[in-house]
């Protein structure tokens, strides 16, 4: 697809986790990755791109390392309070965008703060698959390992055919205004949201899976950042 073809979106990145399974000093967006913060890496991607409108960050109110930051003085990024769980902070960055004159049609792509390995490519493949899309998607990876479904007991109840399986990743596109009312809707309906995709699923929408990188992975566990900072000190 030409680059005049690809759609303007609006960016939305949800940085107001704690980052408890890290187990770090900090939370895990602040930490240092090939001299600057995982946050900074992570956002890259969305300023670096010709399409973008503007990009909301959901933040902690008590968060102090964002000011340090120089792209805290980009123009183009607005502030948002976080919630309590990441749905929460994603829809406090959607009422931002409302203010700010988004429209119901515009794209909203929402990306992880922990997500710092996102290829311009990608970005580009999900724009351009779904530019077209009634409803929108996410990039995702086919689930690659033999899958297990546990007991109770902590034993194998039964192997689970892995061929429709495939793993969310961020980000994940949708329309604002269904977006916006898919996710108000189910956090009133006290629905348990971990994706943006699982609420378009609960307002009745079938996301589109484009298959993306497995490299684009979410910066969980410490061993997460160590296979990171090793694979960026080798890539030249
Ligand atoms: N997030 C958020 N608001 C929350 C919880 C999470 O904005 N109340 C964000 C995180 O900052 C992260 C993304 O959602 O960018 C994905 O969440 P996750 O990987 O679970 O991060 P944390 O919640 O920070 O980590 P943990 O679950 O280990 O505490
Ligand atoms: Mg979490």
């Amino acid at each position: 697809m030409n680059q005049a073809d690809i759609p303007f979106f609006w960016a939305v990145i949800p940085a107001a986790g704690a980052g408890a399974r890290m187990r770090a000093d900090r939370p895990k967006q602040y930490l240092e990755l090939a001299g600057r913060t995982i946050l900074e890496h992570s956002l890259d991607c969305f300023l670096d791109h010709p399409q973008l409108k503007g990009l909301v960050i959901s933040l902690s109110a008590d968060d102090p390392y964002w000011p340090a930051l120089s792209c805290a003085s980009d123009e183009r990024i607005i502030r948002a309070d976080g919630g309590k769980e990441r749905a929460d902070s994603v829809l406090s960055a959607l009422l931002r965008l409302a203010e700010r004159g988004a429209r119901a049609n515009d794209w909203v792509l929402v990306h992880d703060a922990a997500r710092p390995n996102l290829s311009r490519f990608d970005l580009d493949l999900l724009l351009a698959e779904l530019a077209d899309d009634p409803v929108g998607g996410l990039l995702a990876v086919p689930a690659r390992d033999t899958l297990k479904r546990a007991s109770a007991d902590g034993r194998v109840a039964e192997t689970v055919d892995r061929s429709l399986i495939w793993q969310a990743y961020t980000p994940q596109m949708f329309r604002f205004g269904a977006l916006h009312r898919a996710l108000a809707d189910a956090l009133v309906a006290g629905v348990a949201i971990t994706d943006e995709a699982s609420a378009m699923e609960w307002a009745g929408n079938a996301p589109r899976l484009v298959e993306g990188r497995a490299d684009n992975l979410k910066i969980t566990r410490p061993e997460d950042l160590d296979w990171l900072r090793q694979r960026w000190s080798t890539r030249g």
